[in-house]
């Protein structure tokens, strides 16, 4: 069945990114010049689908106005004759249709994930976290569809992480049936520091058949004691099968100050208007090192 809704999980409270995040969503933080929340909208656009369901919370309604039309603002920029930005104003409304639906207590990314099942129903479809970028010549999205549409079954997208950095993460192991390409044998939520037997990470990026839901109603408290995704994908795993891919492409988490600087700095390297000076910057930085 064909993938045609994104789920975004926003309802986080982003306390990594405090004071930043005080009275704004880590989501809207800007990467150059475009919130965070922007580059995920982009990528999933860019892969084809056009229905995106914001999973939000209190305090979230700058990324939904983000995506709705402002009608005083496109008015004040027709009469100024200000028409690029009139436009790429309006493109950011037009990328796609939104449906937000609220998470009434942050009680974890699982709990999230479920309640986005009144709006999916009984269909395949994707998550995206959003503050997870990144950088990839193909969509990081496009790319998992692709092997969904060949499997059809449930796919995690994974990076190779260093060992001692494997306990902040989502740790699968399995078999590699074809390059890049995992039977999940065992998924771990924060592994212990010093337990992991696998350096394979997921990332923020889920194509998951709808049995998912039935896995995450019966899915206790885990890790922090909130409903844990990766503990609802393991029960899928055994119910039916699930693997990992592993993307082309560099991933941020943007919602960490090192990763959301990273991130910076690789988007405005390649950004179109201030690329070239920004590197020129940086040469003139790197020889005071
Ligand atoms: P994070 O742990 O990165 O987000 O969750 P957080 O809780 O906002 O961040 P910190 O740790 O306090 O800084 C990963 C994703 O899951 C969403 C977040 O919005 C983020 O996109 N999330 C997490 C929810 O939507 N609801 C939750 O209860 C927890």
């Amino acid at each position: 069945m064909k993938v045609k809704k994104a789920v975004v999980p926003v309802a986080g409270l982003g306390t990594r990114f405090l004071p930043a995040t005080k009275a704004i969503p880590k989501e809207m933080l800007t990467v150059v010049d475009r919130p965070t929340i922007q580059y995920i909208v982009e990528e999933v656009v860019a892969s084809g689908i056009k229905e995106v369901v914001l999973v939000t919370s209190a305090g979230k309604a700058a990324i939904e106005n983000h995506f709705d039309y402002s009608f005083e603002l496109e008015t004040y920029l027709a009469q100024k004759g200000k028409f690029d930005l009139l436009r790429e104003v309006r493109n950011i409304s037009r990328l796609i249709n939104v449906v937000s639906v609220r998470q009434k207590e942050p009680l974890g990314l699982g709990h999230a994930v479920m309640v986005s099942e009144t709006v999916v129903g009984n269909e395949p479809f994707v998550v995206v976290l959003g503050d997870d970028l990144v950088d990839s010549d193909v969509p990081c999205v496009y790319q998992m569809l692709k092997v969904f549409e060949r499997l059809d079954e449930s796919i995690v997208a994974v990076q190779k992480v260093p060992l001692k950095e494997a306990h902040r993460y989502g740790i699968v192991e399995g078999e590699e049936i074809e390059p890049g390409v995992y039977r999940i044998e065992r998924l771990i939520e924060k592994p212990a520091p010093g337990t992991a037997r696998s350096d394979l990470a997921i990332i923020g990026r889920y194509c998951l058949r709808p049995e998912v839901y039935g896995c995450l109603r019966r899915t206790l408290p885990g890790i922090g004691g909130e409903i844990q995704l990766t503990d609802a994908l393991d029960t899928l795993r055994k119910e039916r099968a699930l693997y990992a891919y592993e993307f082309n492409g560099r991933r941020f988490d943007a919602g960490d100050k090192l990763g959301y600087l990273q991130a910076t700095v690789t988007f405005a390297l390649e950004h179109q208007e201030v690329g070239g000076p920004f590197k020129a910057f940086l040469k003139g930085l790197a020889k005071n090192f």
